[in-house]
């Protein structure tokens, strides 16, 4: 009996260990109160602010992934040349006016922006030949004889293979690749002949309205 009275005794003074006046206390638990919801309003104000901040980007991101959407279901940039610029795949082609010697026709094209023609596959080589058939001249390529290695190299600097054309005529020392409607051939570095330069075409926004 005893020990218990004692246990309760502990217990009792544990739990109300203030012993300030009831009117004390209660100012304590009011004044508690109001301290929690002046936090809870400035909490829920600043929540506020902020919701009301990014409203504007919250809807350009949408407008953002509408955009998006509307790329991804079909609706692609246009690929764009410059005028009198030929657009074949992914590639703007051009046919020069003048013709001259192939290093003429080198700079030129660098000075377009662009490099003379490379030829990429068996495809391009029909459309190439296809579109000088209308023309009827013979026109220097990317692609001349090197002397060191003895081959045939791409102004880019790969060597040519032979899966992708064949040329006519003999390689010497100074041969500089030409193309027409049916062959490529090896002339004279020297020689007069008209040119085909190359350039990445420009990708436009398309806009519903485009025709
Ligand atoms: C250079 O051009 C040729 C012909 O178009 C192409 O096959 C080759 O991959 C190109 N090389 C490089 C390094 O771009
Ligand atoms: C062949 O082309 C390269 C550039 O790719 C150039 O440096 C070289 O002088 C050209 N050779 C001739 C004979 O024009």
């Amino acid at each position: 009996m005893y020990s218990t009275d004692l246990s309760s005794n502990q217990v009792f003074n544990f739990t109300d260990g203030c012993r300030c006046p009831r009117s004390h206390r209660l100012a304590l638990k009011l004044c508690c109160a109001g301290l929690v919801l002046l936090l809870l309003t400035v909490v829920g104000l600043s929540v506020l602010v902020r919701v009301l901040i990014q409203r504007p980007s919250v809807e350009k991101c949408r407008e953002y992934i509408q955009e998006s959407i509307t790329e991804l279901t079909g609706n692609p940039g246009k690929l764009q040349c410059p005028k009198d610029w030929l657009l074949h795949r992914e590639k703007c082609i051009c046919f020069s006016r003048d013709s001259n010697i192939w290093k003429e026709g080198l700079s030129d094209c660098a000075r377009k922006g662009a490099t003379l023609l490379l030829i990429q596959d068996q495809e391009e080589l029909r459309f190439v030949k296809n579109s000088i058939k209308e023309r009827g001249n013979s026109f220097w390529i990317g692609l001349n004889y090197s002397l060191p290695d003895k081959n045939w190299r791409w102004i880019n600097g790969s060597t040519l293979s032979s899966d992708v054309l064949q040329i006519t005529g003999e390689a010497k020392i100074n041969s500089c690749a030409s193309i027409s409607k049916d062959k490529v051939v090896s002339e004279d570095c020297a020689s007069d002949y008209y040119w085909i330069c190359q350039k990445e075409p420009k990708v436009s926004e398309t806009r519903c309205n485009d025709s």
